[in-house]
């Protein structure tokens, strides 16, 4: 299993939304990355992915961003054997977890890319190729100076966009007010997204969207939360 982060690569279209935290590792989630990862891993390369040959069939396809811990791409997974889920995270904690509840279910419909999703779908994932894209709670960087850190930004959203099939959906929400502000200007400007909201705003929580624990955390500090879904057309 390798990991290049944004400091290491020489790569230039990336957005450095994320510090890669040492964090804590626990014993089973060790395990995970080096038993689970052949069976659900797959290594970062410059080559677009056969996505037909990765899963074994042609289906549905949904990519979740930043999953964290996996709670909602282990659900949405569970529930939806007809449809294809890889996810995109950089935090190894959450993918041996995620691969742990995987495995605790017997899903074969998941598979997890453990790098910078700025480059995976700059390079790995082709062209129209996404029925769904979710990036929840995705890190606010709440301070001005770092603003530029977030993830949602015109060259990004144009490469969500672009990724995506003609109908595909990108759902995003996040519990900090000024980031949702953000989200809606600046896909509401992206060429390609057409936002479903009938205000022109944000919509109802999806009712298949688990908790998770950055939502949970939201709701302790008495934030809200925004929901947003747009198409590609
Ligand atoms: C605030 S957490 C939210 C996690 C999860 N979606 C949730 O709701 O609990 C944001 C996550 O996005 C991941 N992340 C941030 N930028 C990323 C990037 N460019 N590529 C992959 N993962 C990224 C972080 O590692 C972190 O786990």
């Amino acid at each position: 299993m390798s990991i290049v982060s944004p400091a290491e690569s020489e790569h230039p279209r990336s957005i450095r939304s994320f510090v890669t935290r040492s964090g804590r590792i626990t014993e089973a989630q060790q395990r995970a990355l080096s038993e689970l990862w052949p069976k659900y891993g797959i290594e970062f390369t410059r080559q677009p992915l056969d996505l037909d040959a990765v899963f074994g069939r042609r289906a549905p396809r949904v990519v979740e961003i930043g999953f964290g811990n996996g709670e909602n791409l282990a659900a949405l997974a569970t529930a939806h054997p007809e449809r294809d889920y890889l996810g995109i995270e950089v935090h190894r904690p959450g993918v041996g977890r995620l691969m742990l509840a995987a495995e605790a279910v017997g899903l074969t419909n998941l598979r997890i890319v453990c790098h910078d999703a700025v480059e995976v779908l700059t390079d790995q994932i082709g062209p129209a190729s996404l029925d769904e894209v979710l990036i929840l709670f995705p890190d606010p960087w709440h301070k001005k100076r770092h603003h530029k850190r977030r993830l949602i930004q015109p060259p990004f959203a144009s490469l969500l966009a672009s990724r995506l099939k003609p109908g595909g959906l990108l759902r995003l929400a996040t519990d900090w007010e000024p980031y949702a502000i953000q989200m809606l200007e600046v896909l509401g400007a992206c060429e390609g997204l057409r936002n479903l909201s009938p205000t022109g705003t944000f919509v109802e929580r999806p009712a298949e969207r688990v908790t998770t624990r950055f939502e949970k955390r939201g709701t302790r500090l008495g934030h809200g939360v925004w929901d947003l879904a747009f198409q590609r057309t």
